[in-house]
């Protein structure tokens, strides 16, 4: 029997990953998909068959995590073996603006999968995106016993989200898992995060399009992977035979600072003539260093980072530059 996983938050960075990894694998990929005017399948559309094709894996529902009641009648029809929930208002800085939908969306939309999977007695193991903001105050190294100081409503309502999977499992004995992931990137994350906001910026700025980037905090540390590798250790978690808690990070620390640096050296520029500070871009409350330990996952799952910062940084400049170069 073919497996079925249903996967929210499908058409982001990491379900797009996800999505490739599951259907690698040979699952039957069930993607919960928000009703646009525009389109917003842009990372899967390579992954994407028709409605015609024969032997198809990949199958796209629209829904919404504001909508309980389609939670329930879509898991009642796909009957999923595995529930990866990665949909959420996933934006830090945005959640200053909309506390009140990342709350919603990010908070509550965990517990209406939970409660959707609990009403129709639906035998799954469930994933839930929870996030390294969950530590937001709290001194590094962060593992899976460091208490929780989130700064952020993004933080506040992932740390919701958290407590929910677990009193599911303590409760329902439903095989639900966290896993705390500290932050990944790629070619595929969001402009609007730093990362891609900056090696997106280097791109353009040595291909001539631009000349400045404006940045808020350049001193924040952040513990970076490569995506592609993170989504592995989510599909782990839930093949593992205890459902538990794990942290996912490199264990590396670097400041914004130093991805700018490295992101400009590697296209032969120096970032101090181009970088301008904006407060906008501040946060409100600042969460100044995650550093992960991610032992348990190591020794437990087997999962281990291999990229790293300089190595990520190259990677995501150098899809900006083939991306800018291809659309002339
Ligand atoms: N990337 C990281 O560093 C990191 C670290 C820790 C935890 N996380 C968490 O991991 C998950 C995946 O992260 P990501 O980087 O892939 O995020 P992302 O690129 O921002 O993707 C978020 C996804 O959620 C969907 N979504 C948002 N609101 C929704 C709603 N109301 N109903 C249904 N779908 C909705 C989005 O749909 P549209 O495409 O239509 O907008 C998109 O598919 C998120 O929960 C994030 O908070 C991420």
């Amino acid at each position: 029997m073919v497996k079925k996983a249903f996967v929210t938050g499908i058409t982001g960075q990491d379900g797009s990953y996800l999505a490739e990894l599951l259907l690698a694998k040979g699952y039957e990929v069930h993607g919960l998909i928000r009703r646009a005017s525009t389109f917003n399948t842009r990372r899967i559309d390579h992954l994407y068959e028709g409605p015609q094709a024969e032997d198809k894996r990949l199958f796209l529902h629209y829904g919404d995590l504001t909508d309980g009641s389609r939670l329930v009648t879509l898991l009642a029809s796909i009957q999923p073996a595995e529930v990866y929930h990665l949909a959420a208002q996933s934006h830090v800085r945005v959640s200053f603006d909309e506390p009140e939908y990342t709350g919603d969306t990010t908070g509550m939309g965990t517990t209406r999968l939970l409660e959707a999977i609990r009403m129709i007695g639906l035998d799954c193991r469930f994933y839930q995106a929870s996030s390294s903001e969950m530590f937001g105050a709290t001194p590094p190294p962060q593992n899976e016993e460091t208490p929780f100081y989130p700064r952020s409503p993004y933080g506040a309502a992932k740390l919701y989200g958290y407590w929910m999977t677990r009193n599911y499992r303590e409760a329902y004995d439903m095989f639900a898992v966290n896993g705390i992931l500290f932050n990944h990137e790629s070619p595929r994350r969001g402009e609007t995060f730093v990362t891609r906001k900056i090696s997106r910026a280097v791109a353009r700025i040595k291909l001539g399009l631009d000349q400045r980037l404006y940045l808020g905090n350049l001193n924040a540390c952040r513990d970076w992977g490569y995506a592609p590798e993170y989504v592995e250790a989510m599909w782990r978690m839930l093949q593992h035979d205890t459902p538990a808690d794990y942290v996912v990070a490199t264990g590396t620390s670097y400041s914004v600072k130093d991805f700018v640096t490295l992101a400009f050296d590697h296209v032969g520029l120096d970032w101090e003539q181009y970088v301008d500070h904006d407060a906008r871009y501040e946060r409100p409350t600042e969460v100044d260093s995650l550093i992960g330990d991610a032992a348990k996952a190591n020794s437990e799952l087997g999962w281990k980072a291999q990229v790293h910062v300089p190595e990520l940084v190259r990677i995501m400049v150098d899809a900006d530059l083939a991306a800018l170069t291809q659309e002339d």
